[in-house]
């Protein structure tokens, strides 16, 4: 009689298992292992987590990407959103427990840096000074009275500005401002601009990580590539750190939101390499992590015309909008991507929307008037 032969022992099958469930239980106890380290520190609760992650089903038909996917960091809660809120969560806990009143920091004047600080000191009943540098003229009539700016005074932040034209990387003035507030008998926060260079500047981006692998296995999801904004620096660190503490193994890609490759994927070793080393984790990230690249390279605060029609491709496919300072910039970085070939057929991309939606208003003339059709060519 004819009696097939099983291809694999039940004792290997047993075997594989067992070793599936070892792996899976030890992938499990390092994503406990970062998010109890995290924990231990002093956090202020401002976002409200886990944010979205959904298909970009429309978009990614227009760059060929079939499985692109969106992580809605626009969504972190406060005012208008974005990713300082998860960064803030851990800088405003260590001012809160510091005993400081008050939080101080710096920015363009349609920074969402400084608009989502302000937002987090409103809501911890902290009073909070902000200094806006000229990092980037003016886009316009509305820059300095609508959007991120509009929305700081309204929450309640003094503003203050600065109006020496100086390069995105300079910030010196900082500390004597708030050397001046402390002499006028605050006790302010010190905050760096993009609340990066700070010994907890990448730890919000660490546990977004943890929530990032727990979200998509619950959605049955493996991402293979990350591709987001890099700024200030402490997302991507953090991103990078997070998967490397985890042993997870997940391309992020940094799309420079200027053409200042070289100093970011410095500062993003270094950052994620201080906060491992802050968290006493045994891994570090090696130069070979860390990819950046620029596709728009026009400077801080400008924006190529083929940036603005990337960003009405999203807003009319998939009823979202970017900025065009930083989002815009990362659609077109993943559009250039896309083109390149840089992702293999059947790669998983996420795309993090990392928030600036009320800068749009600021820069509403570089989109042209909106236009209205005559009433009767409805009829
Ligand atoms: C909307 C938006 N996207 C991306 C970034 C870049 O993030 P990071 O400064 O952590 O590199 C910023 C920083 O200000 C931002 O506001």
């Amino acid at each position: 009689m004819f009696r097939p032969r099983p291809i694999v022992s039940w004792e290997e099958l047993l075997q594989t298992e067992r070793k599936r469930r070892r792996e899976k239980c030890v992938a499990e106890d390092k994503i406990n292992t970062l998010q109890f380290a995290l924990n231990q520190r002093a956090k202020a609760p401002l976002a409200q987590l886990p944010t979205p992650l959904h298909r970009l089903e429309n978009f990614g038909r227009a760059l060929n990407l079939p499985e692109l996917w969106i992580k809605r960091d626009d969504l972190t809660g406060l005012e208008g959103g974005g990713n300082k809120t998860r960064k803030l969560e851990f800088l405003v806990g260590d001012a809160i427990e510091s005993g400081c009143d008050m939080l101080a920091t710096a920015g363009a004047i349609q920074s969402n840096h400084t608009r989502q600080t302000a937002a987090a000191a409103a809501k911890c009943n902290l009073k909070c000074a902000l200094l806006h540098f000229s990092w980037t003229r003016d886009a316009g009539p509305l820059y300095r009275q609508s959007g991120n700016i509009l929305l700081s005074s309204l929450m309640g932040a003094e503003l203050y500005l600065d109006e020496t034209e100086r390069p995105i990387e300079d910030q010196s003035p900082l500390l004597g401002f708030v050397e001046d507030l402390r002499r006028s008998g605050h006790k302010p926060y010190l905050i760096p601009a993009g609340a990066s260079e700070h010994r907890y500047g990448s730890f919000g981006y660490m546990a977004c990580a943890a929530e990032l692998i727990l979200q998509s296995r619950e959605k049955g999801i493996q991402f293979d590539y990350i591709v987001h904004c890099t700024g200030s620096s402490s997302t991507q660190a953090g991103l990078v750190a997070g998967f490397a503490f985890m042993g997870e193994n997940i391309k992020v890609i940094g799309v420079a939101d200027d053409d200042e490759t070289d100093i970011k994927r410095a500062r993003v070793l270094e950052l994620a390499n201080n906060a491992l080393a802050e968290l006493e984790a045994s891994v570090r990230v090696s130069p070979t992590d860390v990819e950046i690249v620029s596709a728009d390279q026009s400077p801080y605060g400008k924006a190529e015309p083929e940036t603005l029609d990337a960003i009405r491709l999203l807003a009319r496919s998939e009823g979202l909008v970017a900025d065009p300072v930083y989002e815009g910039k990362a659609l077109r970085g993943l559009q250039m991507l896309a083109g390149d070939g840089r992702f293999e057929s059947a790669s998983r991309v996420l795309l993090m929307h990392l928030g600036g939606t009320p800068a749009v208003h600021a820069y509403a003339n570089q989109f042209g008037e909106p236009g209205f059709s005559d009433l009767s060519d409805s009829r």
